[in-house]
């Protein structure tokens, strides 16, 4: 449990309860298509998308998280890039897919877009 002020902690709660906002620069946008397209929205919800799985963790404000898959990884851009091409590496046994065979490219829109949900 981390100790916050109640009006700091007020203001984070307002918004986790926030929908997704409309994704703003390229690899963003790029990264929100992948998400789709390759499968990560059949278990992972996205709040505000179309993405409604439930296999997977809720990523609605997956960076506002201080890990990355319950404190195996910190939070960060790269990271995320390491998880999503690695994460059967990473926590060798975890429930989520393989997907090892991604672009690099398509891995880095993929992080840009995750990072940007707050
Ligand atoms: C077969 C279901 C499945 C698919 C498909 C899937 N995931 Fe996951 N994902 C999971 C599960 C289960 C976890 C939790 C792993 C753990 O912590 O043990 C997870 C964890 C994550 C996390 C860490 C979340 C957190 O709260 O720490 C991210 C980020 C993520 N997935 C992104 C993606 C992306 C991007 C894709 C598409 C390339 C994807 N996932 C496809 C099931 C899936």
């Amino acid at each position: 449990m981390i100790a916050e002020p109640v009006e700091r902690f007020d203001a984070w709660l307002a918004r986790q309860r926030q929908p997704v906002s409309a994704p703003v620069d390229e690899p963003v946008h790029r990264g929100r298509e992948h998400f789709s397209r390759i499968g990560c929205a059949d278990c992972h919800t996205i709040r505000g998308t179309p993405a409604r799985g439930d296999e997977g963790p809720d990523l609605t404000h997956v960076a506002s998280r201080r890990t990355i898959a319950a404190g195996t990884l910190p939070m960060s851009r790269e990271n995320l890039a390491r998880w999503i091409s690695a994460s059967q590496r990473v926590k060798p046994g975890n429930r989520m897919e393989d997907f090892s065979h991604l672009d690099d490219v398509v891995v880095r829109d993929l992080a840009a877009y995750l990072h940007s949900l707050e």
